[in-house]
């Protein structure tokens, strides 16, 4: 496949022209419009959260940083992210970066860890943002800050680069990925009960903090978001729709038992599909294979929003009683994503270059874009109206992500626009677009995927092509090295 550039499509035309021969449906306007008239300026009414409307419809999206302290505290790289999350105008930051309920739960040994020890390293951390958001645009009002929750499951390396995988079920395809070779590793009931209490302690830490919410993580192959597929786990905690969310229920109901008075959210994969893999027929010297699915067993039992009997295709019924299961538990903001950046990250995180153990786009990665937004639109489309909705992957439509996003917001798809990579790259995006109206090419993320090859090889993550603070450093040789290498 010859991939378009998006750069090189340069106008608006010429990119709607593009989706055109992809057969894809996604509206982009004309041009960014600036505050007040952009959508993306409007305050969100749907609902208040800690009794703060949200006063944009910029989201900063949950990234994991890979460089907090071994105990799992806040250093000088994750503050400079935090301020600079604060600096960008986004006025919801929905989730910051997953942080580990218990340390066993870590996806890497430097996650941060939400817990008493680390109280005051994360209230440093909110504040420094609260700080940045006030200095740029004189007050901090409308900003709503929360903080991800997480057990990492299936991929947590809480020591060193080693696995020690704890899962919610035995998968036919990733337990040899993630080697996942005993029942031992499976989480019994009992021990469901005794990470539902971490949960509810890290949301007592998040509230004496100032957090306004906790985003309760159901998503990208974490363990929440595999017991949402535990179809076939014997149990309470698996089989029926009821049984695959009771951890969710049991959470909210621990913390409001607590008497805990934090808002909740929730970041779901709203669908997802088989594990991928390179082909190796069509590697070529330097450049892995196109993506292709592993081979699955059919019925697929294995996965939340995907069609049993044809599994690379998404069926959302589910995510649709996700929803309004949320509003039911009193959950305020449902986080839209999908898929997994571990087994299949060309629907998570749509790119043009893959990270080092990703595959080649087989297709052109706008159609995976479309995806996601076509998801939230239709998930959205049904869930009760007071549930503040946002989506996810649009950074990969690069110049192009102001004007699809304000098309979308405008038309109702969703409520807000999530931003990921594009803001390690371009945290000035927000603020830059809404007040002059225009981008700076220079620091537009270009997929490169460097912020997740260099924490796969055991460095911290960041912009190491654009953002100078990485660019310099000892693992920017080391990395290119490792590209080299692959
Ligand atoms: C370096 C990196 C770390 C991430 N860490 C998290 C995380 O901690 N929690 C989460 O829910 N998603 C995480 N994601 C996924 C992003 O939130 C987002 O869904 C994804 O990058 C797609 O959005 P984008 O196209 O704007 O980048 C991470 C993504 C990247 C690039
Ligand atoms: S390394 Fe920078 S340019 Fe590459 S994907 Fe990450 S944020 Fe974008």
């Amino acid at each position: 496949m010859e991939l378009v550039r998006v750069p090189s499509l340069k106008t608006p035309e010429n990119f709607r022209k593009h989706l055109a021969t992809l057969g894809v449906e996604l509206p982009c306007d004309d041009n960014i419009e600036t505050a007040a008239s952009s959508p993306l300026a409007q305050p969100v009414r749907n609902t208040s959260i800690n009794g703060k409307t949200i006063g944009n419809r910029f989201a900063i999206q949950p990234m994991e940083g890979w460089d907090g302290t071994r105990t799992g505290g806040v250093t000088d790289e994750v503050l400079r992210r935090w301020t600079r999350f604060g600096e960008s105008g986004a006025k919801l930051i929905c989730g910051g970066e997953a942080m580990a309920v218990r340390p066993d739960g870590r996806a890497n040994p430097n996650q941060l860890i939400i817990s008493k020890e680390n109280q005051a390293d994360l209230a440093k951390l909110r504040q420094a943002l609260v700080d940045a958001h006030r200095t740029r645009y004189g007050a901090a009002d409308g900003l709503v800050i929360g903080f991800q929750l997480t057990h990492s499951g299936r991929f947590c390396r809480p020591n060193d680069k080693r696995l020690e995988s704890r899962v919610a079920y035995r998968h036919p395809v990733l337990d040899k990925k993630f080697q996942v070779t005993s029942d031992a590793q499976v989480f019994t009931d009992a021990e469901i009960k005794e990470l539902i209490k971490a949960y509810v302690a890290a949301a007592q830490v998040a509230w004496e903090v100032g957090a306004d919410f906790v985003d309760i993580k159901h998503c990208h192959g974490y363990l929440l978001h595999e017991f949402l597929s535990a179809f076939t786990r014997p149990g309470e905690y698996g089989g029926s729709f009821e049984n695959r969310t009771r951890i969710l229920r049991e959470i909210i109901e621990g913390i409001r038992a607590s008497g805990n008075p934090i808002e909740i959210g929730v970041r779901l994969s709203g669908f997802d599909t088989v594990p991928f893999k390179p082909d190796p027929t069509r590697a070529e010297p330097g450049k892995l294979g196109p993506g292709i699915p592993e081979d699955f067993p059919t019925p697929y039992r294995f996965a939340f929003g995907a069609n049993p009997l044809n599994p690379l295709e998404w069926d959302l019924s589910e995510a649709h009683f996700f929803a309004k299961l949320c509003v039911d538990l009193g959950v305020k903001i449902l986080n839209l994503t999908a898929g997994s950046p571990y087994y299949n990250p060309h629907i998570q995180r749509p790119a043009a270059y893959p990270p080092s153990d990703g595959y080649q786009p087989a297709h052109d990665p706008l159609i995976n874009v479309a995806w996601q937004i076509q998801a939230v639109r239709q998930i959205k489309a049904k869930a009760p109206p007071q549930l503040i909705v946002v989506g996810s992957a649009y950074s990969y439509l690069q110049e192009f992500l102001p004007m699809v996003g304000q098309a979308v917001v405008r038309q109702g798809w969703t409520d807000m626009i999530g931003l990921g990579r594009m803001v390690l790259s371009y945290p000035a995006l927000p603020a830059e677009s809404l007040e002059a109206g225009r981008l700076n090419s220079k620091f537009i993320c270009r997929t490169f995927s460097d912020c997740t090859t260099a924490p796969r090889n055991g460095m911290v993550s960041g912009c190491y092509p654009l953002d100078k603070y990485y660019t310099g450093r000892p693992e920017a040789k080391a990395l290119k090295e490792i590209k080299k290498a692959i």
